[in-house]
């Protein structure tokens, strides 16, 4: 892509080629914010070793203080600077899974800055598997924080239009990547315990983790009274305008109640969008897919002034796991039929 931006509302909105990427990089380094593309959805960054910058990120997104950033990283060596040991199994993974859609949380090093780890002892890393965010990291010359591109508590947006529809004006710039190839956000994996512990199911399947280390991968919950193993639990996320409802039970009860739950709300003059129906219609290849266009439909609700949104619970076998943590976060109810 040529090397072209244009300005919306005081935000940069740059066509990354090797230029605007060492335009992104420039204003990294100078503490300024930079929305990018990844292969799970678009990040916000900000040089991770500078306190400043990252406090801006908490602001900008209305972002609790108690919810720490993932680190990204285009090589081994950071990973090096910013944790104190990396344990062998963690090396083996980095190994297998990145880059791609896994973040390890492991021991933090006196690098990180307390606002990136939100106090914690631990700090969680990825490796994006996208050109231009290693690029970007590259070009900085630093391990560059990044949570989702979004206002706190609304989808990751998974193309630069949606960061623009929630910071425009609020950010330096965006590097316009276009889809994000994944789209739902990475794998928390906590590796500092006895056990490796799934914190947030994403991209690499629980399945999958476990069959590459030879031994269970487990799956935390918050029970809502203690302290959340991870922060992001205990926020609600990922919500449309709109209020969900999400069925799961039987696959024909729960049709039949959201069908009848449609109609109901149709005879009032309430517009509603019935989310996963489309498996029924083929218009979906398979849950990769879904879990694809899961952000995507709920902002186009909000774009088309949905008033309900009616969600068919999927498997939570492989991706289906991260679709339903995420499904089950923006609805306003979970209805077992
Ligand atoms: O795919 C992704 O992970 C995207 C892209 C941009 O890389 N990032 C992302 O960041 O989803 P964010 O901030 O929206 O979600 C990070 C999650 C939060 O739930 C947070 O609580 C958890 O990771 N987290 C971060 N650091 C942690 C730590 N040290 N210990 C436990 N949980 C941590
Ligand atoms: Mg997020």
């Amino acid at each position: 892509m040529a090397d072209t931006f244009h300005r919306v509302t005081g935000t940069l909105w740059l066509h990354p080629g090797r230029k605007a990427i060492l335009k992104a990089a420039r204003i990294i380094c100078a503490g300024g914010l930079v929305a990018f593309p990844t292969e799970t959805v678009y990040g916000l960054g900000a040089a991770a070793v500078n306190p400043a910058a990252v406090a801006g990120i908490f602001a900008v997104k209305g972002r609790p203080a108690d919810n720490p950033l993932i680190v990204h990283v285009a090589d081994q060596s950071q990973v090096d600077r910013i944790t104190s040991s990396v344990p062998e199994k963690a090396r083996y993974l980095m190994e297998k899974f990145w880059p791609g859609p896994l973040s390890l949380v492991l021991p933090r090093s006196s690098a990180v800055p307390d606002q990136v780890s939100a106090g914690l002892s631990t700090v969680a890393v990825r490796m994006p598997d996208h050109p231009v965010a290693l690029q970007l990291i590259d070009a900085a010359g630093v391990p560059i924080a990044a949570p989702s591109a979004n206002r706190s508590g609304r989808p990751s947006p998974t193309c630069a239009r949606h960061v623009l529809s929630d910071l425009a004006g609020r950010i330096d710039a965006v590097l316009d990547g276009g889809f994000c190839r994944v789209g739902l956000e990475s794998t928390v994996l906590d590796l500092t315990g006895p056990h490796p512990v799934i914190l947030r199911p994403g991209g690499v399947t629980r399945e999958i983790l476990s069959s590459a280390l030879g031994e269970p991968v487990l799956r935390s919950f918050w029970n809502g009274v203690a302290a959340p193993p991870s922060p992001g639990m205990k926020y609600r996320h990922y919500s449309p305008m709109a209020p969900l409802i999400l069925a799961t039970g039987p696959r024909i009860r729960r049709l039949r109640f959201l069908d009848n739950l449609a109609a109901f709300y149709r005879n009032r003059g309430i517009k509603v969008c019935l989310l996963n129906q489309a498996f029924d219609k083929g218009r979906v290849e398979g849950e990769q897919d879904l879990a694809k266009r899961l952000y995507r439909e709920l902002r186009r609700c909000d774009d088309e002034h949905v008033g309900i949104i009616l969600a068919e619970g999927v498997s939570i076998r492989g991706i289906g796991a991260a679709v339903m943590n995420r499904l089950g976060k923006a609805a306003v109810r979970v209805i077992r039929v």
